[in-house]
């Protein structure tokens, strides 16, 4: 996810562009750059890797650049480390063509390929600097006009983006396109907007146009024309936006949190896309082939905090698939234990920042062991991403809130497409059940998208957890582990007290912390062990427990044992943990917010915990 920013109009543009992207910053901040161009002089590209105070800095807040037409950028790398080679604007080399582009051009290899061929060379290892020769080749090709160069492009280009043009041939204009990425058009008297957000051009107008998908806007000074892909002109309402400024950098969610929870579904489909096209697995980036595959008889997972919740619920993904072992640790933990690690297996380090100490220093001891090492990753370029002999970069975009919600979701989905690949490349599972299972594993995002329309019920039973001081999260197997995620979410943001234990493990002496209106939160969802968790749920609530339930549309006898009954829809019981957290993240986020706390920065917490 990143943002942009385009202005034409009367007044000097830099300053318009750097302001514009401070209210974007949320959306990516590892590098950013802006393109002014002044009347008909040669457009000024300056950009940067690091945070925009950098860009500020190096053009004295925007003054020592003359123009007043631009477009700028701030980006969160999804190809190609942070840098100012990869940082946007990208241009073609004769200054043709200049853009900036939020979205993933999921075939860019393929038209970058197919470029060279045509002459073309790159300077950078992004997506977007194929997409502006793509355009740059299309207008040189045909009638040099820029609707249809970019008309052209769009046909070719599979992902999706927001792109904004500026051509050498025709300044003072922007041009942009839309595909699934957010973009939004404003105008005021003289001057004309886009960008990636409301928040970055609320202080100039609250006048704004919703450019549709597959569509191309031509801003001029204080005037939008809108075309179809067929180069049409096509008529579009104004808007005006009620919103007021902190709210719309939450795209209208109060918090970050939930705006971050409702994103799930869309960033899981992302990360899914990065690596399955046409129903095959393709795992380049994780660069493991098919005979280290089958070599593997041990896999550690090592992680601290969420993501070695999602290890805890890959391991019996994995073990279910394939005959490795699987091995899950805290990263706190592996990075001091006097242990020779198996020269025959692979270390899977999970981290969301890519810069949690421990996490990292784990990966550096298996490396010291000479073993084989993957990161699932979600910040491009960080330290375990750079360090690790593998990555698998999770498409989650920037995770604001410190409570992990989207991250986890996506390091869920990369171990499920993980764990097909070392099945198939292992023989371990025949072509029938890995299409099954990919399709599942595709099912999800829809799924997780109506879980969410399903909330209310949820912030409605939330009320009653305001006052409790203690809570248990129980379940078996994969279920387990999904309770471990809903323990820790609960207790980070709302300081309730919370344990997660494995259901059997109750009359081993936790069963004695039960009371009367202790709450007992248990997901049963995993086929073959429902009837052993009921029984657990019995056992407590026939000693005074508020028993809450998490499972399967279909297993309404749980309301018999329950209070409150949450139905996820039906999935491959594998794959249910990705849809049963869902209620969880978002019954800790109501109980946060009943009890009126700060849900995004809670307190004694850092969103990546850089030291030990
Ligand atoms: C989870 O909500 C917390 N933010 C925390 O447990 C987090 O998962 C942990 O610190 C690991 O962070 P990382 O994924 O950036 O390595």
């Amino acid at each position: 996810m990143c943002g942009i920013v385009g202005f034409t109009g009367t007044e000097q543009a830099a300053p318009i562009l750097l302001d514009g992207l401070s209210k974007l910053e949320y959306r990516g901040y590892d590098s950013a750059g802006i393109a002014v161009r002044d009347g008909e002089k040669e457009t000024e590209i300056i950009k940067e890797k690091g945070k925009l105070k950098v860009l500020a800095e190096m053009t004295n807040q925007g003054k020592a650049v003359k123009g007043t037409c631009g477009i700028g950028h701030t980006r969160w790398a999804t190809h190609g480390e942070p840098s100012a080679v990869n940082a946007h604007p990208h241009s073609s080399d004769d200054g043709n063509v200049i853009a900036v582009h939020n979205g993933i051009i999921e075939n860019f290899q393929e038209q970058r390929e197919k470029l060279i061929k045509k002459g073309y060379a790159f300077k950078s290892q992004t997506d977007t600097e194929v997409a502006v020769k793509l355009i740059d080749y299309y207008y040189k090709k045909y009638s040099q006009q820029p609707i249809e160069a970019i008309a052209r492009a769009m046909v070719r280009i599979r992902g999706s983006y927001a792109l904004c043009v500026m051509f050498k041939d025709f300044p003072g204009e922007i041009y942009c396109a839309r595909k699934d990425s957010p973009m939004i058009i404003g105008i005021a008297d003289g001057e004309s907007y886009v960008a990636s957000d409301v928040p970055a051009i609320l202080k100039y107008t609250r006048n704004v146009y919703y450019i549709g998908n597959m569509e191309i806007a031509k801003l001029e000074k204080g005037a939008v024309t809108f075309y179809n892909i067929d180069s049409e002109v096509i008529e579009k309402p104004l808007t005006e936006i009620k919103w007021d400024a902190e709210s719309a950098e939450k795209g209208g969610y109060e918090h970050f949190m939930l705006k971050e929870i409702h994103e799930q579904p869309k960033v899981i489909r992302d990360t899914i896309n990065s690596v399955v096209t046409e129903g095959k697995v393709h795992f380049d980036s994780v660069n493991l082939t098919d005979e280290e595959m089958q070599q593997i008889e041990l896999v550690y997972i090592v992680a601290c905090g969420s993501a070695y919740h999602v290890g805890v619920a890959l391991q019996y993904v994995i073990e279910a698939l394939t005959s490795m072992q699987v091995r899950v640790e805290l990263a706190s933990e592996f990075r001091y234990r006097k242990m020779t690690l198996n020269k025959k297996s692979l270390v899977i380090v999970i981290s969301q920042s890519g810069e949690t100490a421990d996490t990292l220093a784990a990966l550096r001891e298996a490396r010291e062991q000479g073993i084989k090492t993957l990161g699932i990753v979600n910040v491009v370029g960080s330290s375990i991403a750079r360090e690790a002999d593998n990555v698998f970069y999770t498409l989650a975009g920037p995770e604001i809130s410190v409570a992990t919600t989207k991250a986890y979701s996506t390091q869920l989905v990369a171990g499920y497409l993980l764990a097909l690949q070392f099945a198939k490349a292992r023989n371990e599972i025949d072509d029938e059940k890995y299409q099954m299972l990919l399709e599942e594993v595709y099912s999800i995002p829809d799924k997780v998208e109506k879980i969410l329309t399903d909330k209310e019920r949820l912030q409605w039973f939330s009320n009653k957890l305001i006052n409790v001081s203690d809570s248990f999260f129980i379940g078996r197997g994969i279920d387990y582990a999904i309770g471990m995620e809903g323990s820790l979410k609960l207790k980070e943001i709302s300081y309730i007290h919370s344990e997660a234990y494995a259901a059997g493990e109750l009359k081993h002496g936790p069963i004695s912390l039960i009371e009367n209106g202790t709450i007992v939160i248990s997901v049963v969802t995993q086929t073959g062990l429902i009837e052993k968790t009921i029984s657990n749920m019995v056992e407590v609530k026939s000693r005074g427990a508020k028993v809450m339930a998490v499972t399967t549309t279909g297993n309404y006898f749980l309301e018999d044992t329950a209070e409150f009954v949450c139905y996820v829809p039906q999935i491959d019981p594998l794959f249910a943990g990705s849809l049963s957290v869902i209620p969880l993240q978002l019954l800790s986020y109501y109980v946060s917010i009943g009890k009126g706390f700060d849900v995004d920065k809670p307190r004694n917490l850092a969103k990546s915990v850089t030291v030990e």
